[in-house]
């Protein structure tokens, strides 16, 4: 993306102007350097929730839609068991934009994105926020929380199933799949996580 996108973007109004700067893609960081493509968003524009991830992964760089890979299925679960639609109640974005992925030779591992790239793109996720201007935000994992609290040494445990002011803290559902190797403790965070958005569910109405 040139400076000058880059500028519009962050002078944008409206959501399909923001999103419109970056269908050239985007080399303000270093994640551009893998074949990886921004990846806006997916849901509704319109809706009073939006929810923040943390970054694209294989399938979301494939197809351009956040959570659209195996953490997604699992999101859309969790939010279909309280009656909410990912794709018409919320719309879904990220912390940054394109996947951060080790290099061919190294394995193609997802990380988290690094400080200097969360700083390069979280500016744009808040702008979108600024102009979505959605009544409650969903901090979905850490990258997520500690972007919005603006703190790096954020304790997601501290705050999960919580509010925050407008903010509401879950646990990132590629931490629950991470976690199959543990079946016991994987069940018990699936309770606890089941448990607390039945309390979303009974206090986001509050917010609206
Ligand atoms: N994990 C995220 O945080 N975001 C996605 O879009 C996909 C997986």
């Amino acid at each position: 993306m040139r400076q000058e996108q880059y500028k519009k973007a962050m002078e944008a109004t409206k959501y399909e102007d923001f999103t419109g700067c970056f269908e050239q893609g985007c080399t303000k960081c270093t994640l551009s350097a893998h074949d990886n493509h921004p990846v806006l968003y997916r849901g509704n524009p319109e809706a009073p929730i939006v929810l923040v991830g943390e970054a694209p992964g294989a399938k979301e760089d494939e197809n351009g839609r956040p959570f659209s890979g195996p953490a997604g299925q699992l999101l859309d679960k969790i939010f279909n068991s309280i009656g909410l639609n990912t794709d018409q109640d919320m719309l879904l974005t990220n912390v940054v934009y394109c996947r951060p992925v080790a290099p061919k030779f190294s394995g193609r591992q997802n990380y988290t994105p690094k400080k200097e790239q969360t700083a390069h793109c979280w500016p744009f996720t808040r702008k979108a926020i600024e102009i979505l201007e959605p009544k409650i935000i969903i901090a979905c994992g850490r990258t997520a929380l500690c972007a919005l609290l603006n703190n790096d040494s954020c304790r997601i445990g501290q705050w999960e199933g919580r509010w925050h002011n407008n903010i509401f803290v879950m646990t990132h559902p590629a931490a629950i799949l991470h976690q199959s190797n543990d079946p016991e403790r994987q069940r018990q965070t699936k309770l606890k996580v089941w448990k607390y958005m039945q309390y979303f569910r009974d206090t986001y109405k509050e917010k609206l």
